[in-house]
C-alpha cells in the first residue's frame, strides 16, 4: 500500500481517536454526552475497519484495544511507587471533632480549617502510573506496599484515560481512586449470574473487586465497573501542580480522569457537619454505595506539614456511617451441609432492602450462636449489613415474637445424605458423620 494511503489512513485515525475520546470525556467524566450511544458505536467500528487493515497503526492507547485478548496468566506483584496509606476512622461528631482540633493545634491556627470533604466510596483502592500521560500500569492496593497488576483489566474500564488529555501533567504521575460498581449495574448483573446459575455477588464493593480481579480480561470488559479519581501519589510534588487538593482533583478533571462530583469544600466543623448529614441523607439515593464520607486538609503545604502516622495521614480522616439495619421475620432455618460436613444454620428471612442489597437469607454460624440469639421461626428480627460485611442478626425483637413461634433443634441427620449428625464435645460445630 502507498505512503499517501497510509498517511490518509493515520489522518482518518487519529481524527476518529480524537472524537472517540472526546466523547467518552462527555459521557463518563462530564455525565453530558453529545451524541447517541448508536452515533457512537458507529465511530468505534469505522476505527475498528481502518486498524484492522492498517494493523502497523494500532497503538496501545487506542479506544478499541481497552478489552484484553488473551487471559493474563495469574496478576504479577508490584511494588507502589509510594506506599498507599490507609485512613483513620470516626464514628461520631466528637471524634470528628477532635480529629479538626488536633490540625488546628498541630497547624497553630485559631479559625477554621478548609477541608476538601468527599464521599468514601466502596469500592477498592487502586493506583494508576500514567508516564508521558500514558496509562502504563494499574495495580490494586494489597496490603499498601505492594499489590497485584491488573492493568489489562483496568485498561477494558471505559472511563479510565488511556491516555491523559492535553495539559501539564507531570511525566511520571501516579493516580489513585477507587473502583465501584454502580448499585443499578450490580443488580442487572446479578440478576443475570443467577438466570446463569452461577454463584451472585453479595453486595456491589465485592462485586468490583471480584470483577476487577479476573484473570480473563474479557469478563471484567463485561461487568459494569466505574471509577473515581480521589489523590495523588507519585508525581503529587511537582511545582506545577496546584496548592490545594480541590483544586488538583479539578486539574485531574481536566485531563479526562473521572472525579466523583460531590466533592466540596467545606470551613471548619460546622461545614464538615452540615457535609457528613447532607451525604447521609442523600445516601440511599446515591447511583452507589459509600460507607462514610472523608475529609482532607485542604491545603497541600499544610497536609505536609501535619504528615503520618503509622499507616495513616494526620491530615484526613473517614467519618463512617452507622452500619445499616432492617426489620424483618424468620421464615424457616434451614442446615446446610459443607464440604467439611460441618452443618450450619441458616435463617431464611422474608426479603428486606438492607444499604441496597436485598438479604433474604442470614447465617447463624453454629449452634451456640442460633442458641445465644435464640432465634425461632417466626420471630422478628433486626438484621445489619455494616459495608462490606456479610449481613448478620443483631438480635430478637422479643416484644415481638408470637405465641407460635417455634423453637429450632439441632437435625439428628445430615439433610444432604441422611448420615447422622453428631456434635463432639465441648464442640459448637455440627458434624455430618458421612460428607
Ligand atoms: S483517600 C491517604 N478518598 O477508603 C488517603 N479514600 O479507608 C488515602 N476511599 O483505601 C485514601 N473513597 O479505598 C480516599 N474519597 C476517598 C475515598 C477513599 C473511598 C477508600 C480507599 C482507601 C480507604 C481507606
Amino acid at each position: 500500500m502507498s505512503v499517501p494511503e497510509r498517511a490518509q489512513a493515520q489522518a482518518e485515525i487519529d481524527r476518529l481517536r480524537v472524537a472517540i475520546r472526546h466523547h467518552d470525556y462527555c459521557y463518563y467524566v462530564l455525565d453530558a454526552p453529545e451524541i447517541s450511544d448508536a452515533e457512537y458505536d458507529i465511530l468505534m467500528r469505522e476505527l475498528q475497519a481502518l486498524e484492522a487493515n492498517w494493523p502497523v497503526l494500532i497503538t496501545p492507547d487506542s479506544p478499541t484495544q481497552r478489552v484484553g485478548g488473551a487471559p493474563s496468566p495469574a496478576f504479577g506483584s508490584v511494588t507502589h511507587p509510594e506506599p498507599m496509606l490507609s485512613l483513620d476512622n470516626a464514628f461520631s461528631a466528637a471524634e470528628m471533632e477532635a480529629f479538626d482540633r488536633r490540625v488546628r493545634e498541630r497547624l497553630g491556627v485559631d479559625g477554621p480549617v478548609t477541608y476538601c470533604a468527599e464521599p468514601k466510596l466502596d469500592g477498592l483502592a487502586v493506583s494508576l502510573l500514567y508516564e508521558e500521560g500514558r496509562l502504563v500500569r494499574g495495580a490494586t492496593r494489597g496490603d499498601g506496599v505492594s499489590g497485584e497488576d491488573v492493568t489489562a483489566n483496568l485498561r477494558t474500564l471505559p472511563s479510565l484515560p488511556l491516555r491523559l488529555a492535553v495539559g501539564d501533567w507531570p511525566a511520571f504521575l501516579e493516580v489513585r481512586g477507587e473502583v465501584y460498581m454502580p448499585r443499578a449495574g450490580f443488580l442487572a448483573m446479578n440478576q443475570r449470574l443467577q438466570e446463569a446459575g452461577e454463584r451472585v455477588f453479595a453486595n456491589p464493593r465485592n462485586a468490583a473487586a471480584g470483577s476487577l480481579r479476573q484473570l480473563d480480561a474479557r469478563v471484567t470488559a463485561r461487568r459494569p465497573l466505574r471509577w473515581f479519581a480521589y489523590g495523588l501519589g507519585a508525581g503529587g510534588n511537582d511545582p506545577a501542580l496546584p496548592d490545594t487538593h480541590f483544586e488538583r482533583l479539578g486539574r485531574l478533571r481536566g485531563w479526562g480522569l473521572p472525579v466523583c462530583p460531590l466533592n466540596r469544600r467545606v470551613s471548619g466543623v460546622a461545614g464538615l457537619l452540615a457535609y457528613h448529614g447532607e451525604m447521609q441523607a442523600r445516601r440511599a439515593e446515591l447511583p452507589f454505595e459509600i460507607d462514610g464520607v472523608v475529609y482532607k486538609v485542604d491545603a497541600v503545604a499544610s497536609q505536609q506539614r501535619l504528615g503520618f502516622v503509622s499507616r495513616a495521614p494526620r491530615w484526613a480522616l473517614a467519618h463512617k456511617y452507622a452500619a445499616e439495619e432492617a426489620v424483618t421475620r424468620v421464615l424457616a432455618v434451614a442446615f446446610q451441609v459443607g464440604r467439611t460436613g460441618a452443618v450450619t444454620p441458616v435463617a431464611r428471612l422474608a426479603p428486606v432492602a438492607v444499604g441496597g442489597v436485598i438479604v433474604s437469607n442470614v447465617s447463624l454460624h453454629n449452634f451456640d450462636e442460633l442458641r445465644r440469639k435464640d432465634v425461632r421461626i417466626g420471630d422478628t428480627v433486626i438484621v445489619r449489613r455494616a459495608g462490606d460485611v456479610i449481613p448478620e442478626v443483631v438480635r430478637v425483637v422479643i416484644e415481638e415474637r408470637p405465641d407460635d413461634a417455634v423453637e429450632v433443634a439441632l437435625p439428628t441427620q445430615c439433610p444432604e445424605c441422611g448420615a447422622a449428625v453428631v456434635r463432639p464435645e465441648g464442640e459448637a460445630i455440627a458434624l455430618s458423620l458421612i460428607h
